[in-house]
């Protein structure tokens, strides 16, 4: 059975980048205030009219560029994001669009935080079955135009950031590389603890009297609850993720998590019993992009040359839903 591999990555953060300074001037809040609680210091939102599809399209540009592959070498595009352009479509097809590829098919893959490594299974078990031999995983969100910018909603629009990351799957025969096991969970019980509410199918009617009034047009979070699951939810999905392939905590080469705030990946780390150096954080430039923060981060790390052949690599990932994730790979 083939396993895939991870040929080349790319991402795009639109050019507007927005301080901390800059956010104090949008809603009641402080630059301390912010890097206390989150370790954010900026994010980038986009500078002009842009869809999760758009920023999709720079990023994988970028990948197929590395890899020396043209758009009608990819077989199926798994697209993750809680921001599509449309309601409906998703922002899949419109990338099939943008990109000038065959009608191929597009997935969207609606997991919120957990949406990327949702996608990256779902590509990994199309190629493990033999169905398709390269697939374009997508994380892309656009926040900003998303946000409530006053001091009922600041809790949650400091946190978050506009971005796009994506991967290329590769079917390889090699035995001992690629993506070891991805490990999926959710508990709906926890839905409405962040959650964007309307417009939903639910209500009648949809668009009611009050709805632009009563804030669920606006994400909602609680907080303190979301903080006390993700300390306990990561550290189990990465165990999972080493306990299936038989490793230990301290073969992880490099962990990338889901960057949903530093204080929650210092705490899983410290509950880990991993060193910094073996954790990846970038949450102070972009702030939380949601599905889009693991493959930004993974793209980073290579970049940067914190990735080698051979290393053991895990993702994790905790959010909405609440839905959490991970994946063993083997570089
Ligand atoms: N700026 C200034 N003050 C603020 C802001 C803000 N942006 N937001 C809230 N406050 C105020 C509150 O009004 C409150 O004031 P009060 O004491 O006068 O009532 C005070 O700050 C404390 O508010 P809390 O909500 O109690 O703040 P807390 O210390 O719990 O921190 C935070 C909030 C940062 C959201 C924290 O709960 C947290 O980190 N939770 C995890 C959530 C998270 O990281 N989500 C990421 C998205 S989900 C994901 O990716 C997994």
């Amino acid at each position: 059975m083939p396993r895939s591999r991870i040929i080349s990555t790319g991402r795009y953060l639109p050019e507007r980048i927005v301080t901390n300074e800059e956010m104090a001037t949008l809603v009641p809040t402080s630059d301390e205030w912010i890097r206390e609680r989150s370790g954010i210091r900026q994010r980038h939102f986009i500078h002009k009219e842009m869809g999760a599809s758009d920023m999709a399209y720079e990023a994988t540009k970028v990948a197929l560029d590395r890899a020396g592959l043209q758009p009608e070498d990819i077989d199926f595009i798994v697209f993750a994001t809680l921001s599509p352009d449309y309601n409906f479509p998703g922002s899949g097809v419109l990338l099939q669009h943008l990109l000038g590829m065959p009608q191929v098919g597009a997935l969207d893959v609606r997991n919120q935080c957990s949406g990327f490594i949702y996608a990256l299974s779902v590509g990994d078990q199309f190629i493990r079955s033999g169905m398709y031999k390269r697939v374009l995983v997508v994380g892309s969100e656009v926040h900003s135009t998303g946000l409530e910018y006053n001091e009922h909603g600041r809790q949650v629009t400091v946190l978050f950031g506009d971005g796009a990351g994506v991967v290329i799957l590769e079917a390889t025969e090699e035995e001992e590389r690629g993506i070891l096991s991805t490990h999926l969970h959710s508990d709906g019980k926890y839905a409405l603890e962040l959650c964007l509410i309307n417009p939903g199918s639910r209500k009648i009617p949809r668009y009611y009297d009050g709805i632009w009034e009563d804030g669920t047009l606006y994400p909602h979070m609680n907080g303190r609850e979301v903080f006390k699951h993700a300390v306990t939810k990561f550290p189990a999905a990465i165990k999972e993720a080493l306990d299936a392939n038989g490793l230990t905590p301290d073969q992880i080469d490099m962990l990338i998590p889901h960057q949903a705030n530093l204080r929650i990946t210092e705490a899983v780390a410290q509950r880990m019993k991993l060193p910094p150096e073996k954790v990846f954080s970038n949450i102070q430039r972009y702030g939380n992009t949601t599905a889009a923060s693991i493959p930004i981060a993974l793209d980073e790390a290579l970049e940067q040359d914190k990735i080698h052949d051979n290393d053991l690599v895990v993702l994790a990932a905790f959010g909405s839903g609440f839905t959490w994730a991970s994946a063993a790979i083997r570089w």
